[in-house]
C-alpha cells in the first residue's frame, strides 16, 4: 500500500474528529473560553488505559489494546524499556508460545525497508534488506527472550479521554519466531513505550494525534493505569529530572548516587534507567553488595532472621509469625534513594520507601525486591523496575526530554486536568 492511502486515511480521521467535537460543542452550550480549549483539545488530549497485574506474584502489568480490522483485543506487557510493539503472529508462526488470544493475522500492509521506522529498529548502516518491500526485525530482551518478525501497519482502535475515537494505522511487529525469556509471561505481545522513533507514542505524535508523553501509575494493590499525552497530571506537582542525552537508548536520567537512610553511601556513577518491563529493581554488583551489607547491619539484633529456605527471591527474612503486608515490617527498613545529579547542582532524589523495594512472599516472609543486575547480565545498567514505581505516576515526557514522578492514587482513573468535557 502506498503512502497516499495512509494520508487519505489520516485526513478522514481528522474530519471525523472535528465534526464530533463540533457536535459536542453545540450541545453543551459552553462559554467562548471553553470552546477555545475544546478546539485546542486534540493536542491536549490524552489516551487512557486501565491496566491489570502486579509485581508479586504475577510479575507484570498488562494492557488490553484493540488492533486490526475488525479490531481484536490483545493483552500486552507494557514496556518502557523497548520501542517496538509486536504480537505473536500467524505468518504462519514458526515458534510461538501459548497466548491468551488467537495469534494475530497480519495485515498485508508491509512497512518498506527504506521506511524511517525500519531504519530506527536497526543499527545505522548495519541493515541490508532482503527485499525492498519488507522490513525484518529482531528484538532481544534482558531476560533472554526474543522476537523475530516482519514490520506491518495496522489499525489501532483507541479512545481519547473525552470519548472521541481514533483509529490510526501504526507500525507493529508480526512476530513469527519467539524465544521465551526467563520471565515467561503468558501474553499476546509487548507494547513498546520506549524513547525511539518506532515507539507507539512517537508514532502517534508524528501523526499529530497526541503529545509524545507516556505515563503510568502502577498500584501496589494491583492494577492501575497507563496514559499517552500530557492532559492527566498537574506538571507543577511533579518532580522532574532531565533525560540523559548520553544514554539515549533508554529512559535514563543519567548518573545517580545511592543513598541509604538519608545518607550518601559513597556508591556513585550508577547509570539508572526506568523500565516498566522489569518487575524488580536491579543494582550492579558493587551497589547491590553495599546495600545488602547495610540492610543486614540494620536488621542485626532485630526479630527478623534470614530465611534461605525461601527461594522466592535471593534474600528473604522471616519473623516470629508470617507477615501479611509490607506495613508489618516497615519499621525495620530504611528509605533508599537514588540521587540524580541533573539540572546543575541541585540533586533530584528518587526515594524508595520499604513498599518500593520489599515484597511479602507466599510463605509470609519479607524479601528484598532489589536484585543483583550483574548476575543477570545487565552489566553496568541499574534498572528501576515496577516494584519501585508503584503508587506514583511516572511520566516520560519526550517533548521536553524529562522524566517525572509524583505520589498518586493508582486505584482510581484520573480525570482530565484540562477538564473541558
Ligand atoms: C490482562 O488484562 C486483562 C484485563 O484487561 C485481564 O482480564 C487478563 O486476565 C490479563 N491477562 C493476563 C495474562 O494477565
Ligand atoms: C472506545 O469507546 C467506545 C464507545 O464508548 C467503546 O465501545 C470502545 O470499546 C472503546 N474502545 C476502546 C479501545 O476502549
Ligand atoms: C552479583 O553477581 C555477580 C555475577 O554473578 C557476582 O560475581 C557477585 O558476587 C554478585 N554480588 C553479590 C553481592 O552477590
Amino acid at each position: 500500500m502506498g503512502k497516499g492511502q495512509v494520508n487519505v486515511l489520516m485526513l478522514l480521521l481528522f474530519l471525523t474528529l472535528c465534526s464530533a467535537s463540533d457536535q459536542k460543542w453545540r450541545k453543551a452550550m459552553i462559554s467562548a473560553e471553553k470552546a477555545t480549549s475544546l478546539v485546542m483539545n486534540r493536542v491536549g488530549s490524552s489516551i487512557l488505559f486501565p491496566i491489570h497485574g502486579n509485581v508479586y506474584p504475577t510479575g507484570y502489568y498488562n494492557v488490553t489494546i484493540k488492533i486490526g480490522q475488525p479490531p481484536k483485543p490483545y493483552f500486552l506487557d507494557l514496556d518502557t524499556g523497548s520501542d517496538l510493539t509486536w504480537l505473536q503472529c500467524d505468518a504462519p508462526c514458526v515458534h510461538c508460545v501459548e497466548a491468551p488470544h488467537p495469534f494475530y493475522q497480519p495485515s498485508n500492509d508491509l512497512v518498506a525497508c527504506r521506511d524511517p521506522l525500519c531504519a530506527a529498529l536497526h543499527p545505522p548502516g548495519d541493515y541490508k534488506c532482503e527485499s525492498p518491500e519488507q522490513c525484518d526485525y529482531e528484538v532481544e530482551y534482558a531476560d533472554g527472550g526474543s522476537s523475530l518478525g516482519v514490520l506491518v501497519r495496522d489499525v489501532f482502535s483507541l479512545n481519547y479521554t473525552n470519548g472521541i475515537q481514533l483509529s490510526p494505522r501504526l507500525a507493529l511487529g508480526c512476530g513469527y519466531d519467539q524465544i521465551p525469556g526467563a520471565s515467561r509471561h503468558p501474553l499476546d505481545g509487548i507494547l513498546g513505550l520506549g524513547r525511539g522513533k518506532s515507539g507507539i507514542v512517537s508514532q502517534l505524535q508524528s501523526q499529530g494525534l497526541v503529545r509524545n508523553v507516556v505515563g503510568h501509575c502502577l498500584s501496589g494493590k494491583g492494577g492501575g493505569f497507563l496514559f499517552f499525552g500530557d492532559g492527566l497530571y498537574d506538571s507543577s506537582r511533579v518532580t522532574w529530572t532531565s533525560m540523559s542525552q548520553e544514554f539515549t537508548k533508554y529512559y535514563s536520567p543519567g548518573i545517580a548516587e545511592l543513598h541509604f537512610g538519608g545518607k550518601a553511601t559513597g556508591i556513585k556513577n550508577l547509570i539508572v534507567v526506568f523500565d516498566s518491563g522489569s518487575s524488580y529493581t536491579y543494582l550492579n554488583s558493587q551497589a547491590y553488595q553495599t546495600l545488602t551489607v547495610l540492610l543486614k547491619k540494620e536488621l542485626g539484633g532485630r526479630s527478623l532472621k534470614e530465611a534461605p529456605e525461601d527461594q522466592t527471591l535471593p534474600l528473604c527474612w522471616k519473623g516470629r509469625k508470617p507477615f501479611k503486608n509490607v506495613k508489618d515490617v516497615k519499621k525495620y527498613f530504611k528509605t533508599i534513594a537514588l540521587a540524580f545529579a541533573s539540572s546543575g547542582r541541585t540533586k533530584t532524589q528518587f526515594e524508595l520507601h520499604p513498599e518500593a523495594y520489599l515484597i511479602i512472599s507466599n510463605k509470609g516472609n519479607v524479601c528484598l525486591g532489589i536484585l543483583n543486575g550483574t548476575q543477570v547480565g545487565l552489566q553496568n545498567l541499574n534498572v528501576i523496575g515496577d516494584i519501585s514505581m508503584q503508587d506514583r505516576m511516572v511520566i516520560y515526557d519526550n517533548e521536553k526530554q524529562v522524566i517525572g514522578w509524583t505520589p498518586a492514587n493508582c486505584d482510581q482513573l484520573p480525570r482530565s486536568i484540562t477538564a473541558n468535557m
